[in-house]
């Protein structure tokens, strides 16, 4: 059963896109619209344009661009339904029943409120009897009163059904403790508690729900640690350890640990901006959601040979989410909170200010593949570690970092900067030609993104965009549209927009491009903000619907079909890569 209608437009009319985005991304107001970096790709000049007017956002970079719901199936990697009832609660409304099924969402919704329940319950047994052994062993580990009230630490204790027993009485079943990865069922059916005699670390995602829990041992036995499974609501790939907390430290680089000790640590010595992984290596989804909060990231891995590696691994991955990445290595301790109980928070603070750029360390990584006593390889050292160089943004950094490269292959500094300068000069002519084959090509530009999309008939389908815009400017303009159909229309993608966008101008509702949400796909979505983010004036509508529907139906061409209309999109298109020229020129 699809969502009312009627349901939609409330939510959509009580959503503002610039308050949805400005909760994870910083936008700059810049005359009636905004700009900020997109969080669907790495930059780090704005690319991002959010308009209110329109309710929409687009990017120039990446392409991507819709409404509210879209915005937040992109953002949180969700279905149509779960992002309807994510903007529903933002806004506090009821969302109506689904269907019959019972939702995947209430499904969440329970497991969540059971796992709170579960983590309160820990707390409370923690400083209880039952948790003298938890306390005092959290305590050897320094770990202050405070800090673990602030991280809602827990004690899980010796017995097979307490949690059950607790969360029984609550009136959560079998099938809810087990899903929620809190029990474990034995061969005969029966289930018993999974975290038993442990220390309990909750983990809690960044809107405040506890996903899932990690479980220390108090001694050396294995597993060290116990983690909550994969459950609905908990995906380890996905979620770091105190990013609740981390998100609003005025930081502004993300500290990132291995350990969950290593974080609480960190915070507890003033060090607010702290993450661990959780028990895995870190992947993109981690880098996505740490650049959502940060800019800059410093690795503060174990010491050992294991933490260097991982470091080395994590480097792309957080560079790639648009991370300014540094690695701070920890030395005389094992790890970071090792470091701080023997050395002091000073030291840390110290490594922390002198964390390496990753540059160096991506140095070291080229100089590994050569020889440098054998000139020739020495040579080939030298120009890969130019075209390193050559890629980095300021001139500062290119002559610090040519000067290192120098220093290793025992060459002079004005040596390295010469072949720095030609690399520079050969990465700039390229992107230079690449900018005249875009700028050659305005017809290409209007071309959607996606292949499969592509329009047969540019000018038709440059007529049908501008039906579609005034039809979501205005829906009262339909009226005027006479008995045009999308099945005229030369793009499929347009027409069915069309069809759809005047049914419900046709039942008195909204006709903004948010709306489309639940029927297009995210490429659609990507192409129909590009159409929709375009100018088009509804002054003189009468006049151009009769233009745009004649060049349509291929009855000759009466104004130009908006041939020499100010594009305002491609105008802002342009002076945005212009702006990016001259920033990189500057630099
Ligand atoms: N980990 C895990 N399962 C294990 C061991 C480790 O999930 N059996 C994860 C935990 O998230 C742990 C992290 O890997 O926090 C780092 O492991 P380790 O360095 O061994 O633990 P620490 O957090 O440093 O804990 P401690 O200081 O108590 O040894
Ligand atoms: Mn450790």
């Amino acid at each position: 059963m699809p969502l009312p209608e009627r349901f939609l437009d409330e939510l959509l009319a009580r959503t503002d896109i610039v308050d949805l985005v400005s909760e994870s991304v910083r936008l700059t107001k810049k005359g009636s619209s905004y700009w900020g970096c997109c969080p669907f790709h790495s930059e780090k000049t704005p690319s991002f344009h959010v308009v209110p007017d329109r309710q929409m956002y687009k990017c120039f970079g990446c392409g991507k661009g819709g409404g509210a719901i879209n915005y937040v199936m992109e953002l949180e990697n969700l279905p149509f339904k779960d992002a309807v009832a994510v903007l529903a609660q933002r806004v506090g409304m009821q969302v109506p029943e689904f269907g019959s099924s019972p939702g995947a969402r209430e499904r969440r919704e329970k497991i969540l409120e059971m796992n709170k329940q579960a983590a309160r319950v820990f707390h409370r047994w923690l400083n209880g009897p039952e948790g003298a052994q938890g306390l005092q062993y959290l305590q050897s580990r320094g770990l202050s009163k405070r800090t673990l009230t602030n991280f809602g630490l827990g004690f899980a204790p010796n017995r097979w059904d307490g949690l059950i027993t607790e969360l029984s009485s609550q009136g959560y079943d079998k099938r809810d403790l087990l899903d929620a990865g809190l029990a474990v069922s034995s061969k005969d059916g029966r289930i018993y508690d999974r975290f038993r005699n442990r220390v309990m670390f909750p983990i809690i995602d960044v809107r405040g729900g506890v996903i899932g829990f990690g479980g220390r041992v108090m001694d050396d036995s294995t597993p060290k640690y116990l983690n909550s499974p994969d459950t609905p609501v908990y995906n380890k790939s996905r979620n770091v350890f105190a990013l609740n907390i981390a998100k609003t430290s005025k930081a502004g680089r993300v500290i990132l640990t291995e350990g969950y000790m290593d974080t609480i640590s960190l915070h507890q010595a003033g060090f607010d901006s702290a993450v661990a992984s959780l028990g895995t290596a870190l992947t993109e989804e981690h880098g996505q959601l740490l650049s959502r909060y940060f800019k800059e990231a410093v690795i503060a891995y174990d010491g050992d040979g294991a933490g260097v590696k991982a470091a080395q691994r994590a480097i792309p991955i957080l560079e790639k989410a648009g991370l300014k990445v540094k690695v701070l290595r920890v030395q005389g301790a094992k790890d970071p909170d090792e470091l701080i109980k023997s050395y002091g928070r000073e030291a840390f603070a110290r490594l922390l200010d002198q964390s390496e750029n990753q540059v160096d360390y991506r140095l070291a990584q080229i100089q590994k593949k050569y020889d440098l006593s054998d000139d020739g390889q020495r040579i080939a050292f030298l120009q890969e570690a130019a075209q390193l160089v050559a890629g980095l943004r300021s001139a500062v950094e290119r002559e610090i970092y040519g000067g290192h490269a120098a220093q290793t292959a025992g060459v002079t500094p004005d040596t390295m900067k010469l072949e720095v300068d030609r690399a520079l000069k050969g990465r700039l002519r390229k992107e230079k030609k690449q900018q005249e084959r875009r700028d050659l090509a305005p017809a290409s530009q209007l071309q959607p993104r996606a292949r499969g999309l592509r329009y047969e008939n540019i000018r038709s389908a440059r007529a049908e965009e501008g039906l579609l815009r005034l039809l979501m400017l205005d829906p009262g303009l339909l009226g005027r549209m006479g008995e045009l159909t999308g099945g005229e229309f030369s793009s499929p993608l347009l027409g069915r927009a069309f069809d759809r966008l005047a049914a419900r101008a046709r039942e008195g509702l909204s006709t903004q491009l948010a709306a489309l949400a639940g029927e297009f796909t995210g490429e659609e979505m990507d192409h129909l903000a590009q159409v929709a983010a375009q100018p088009e004036s509804v002054a003189n509508s009468g006049q151009a619907i009769r233009d745009y529907i004649s060049l349509i139906r291929g009855e000759g061409l009466l104004r130009g079909g908006g041939e020499q209309g100010d594009d305002l999109l491609l105008a802002a298109q342009k002076k945005y890569q212009r702006k990016k020229a001259y920033m990189e020129e500057k630099k």
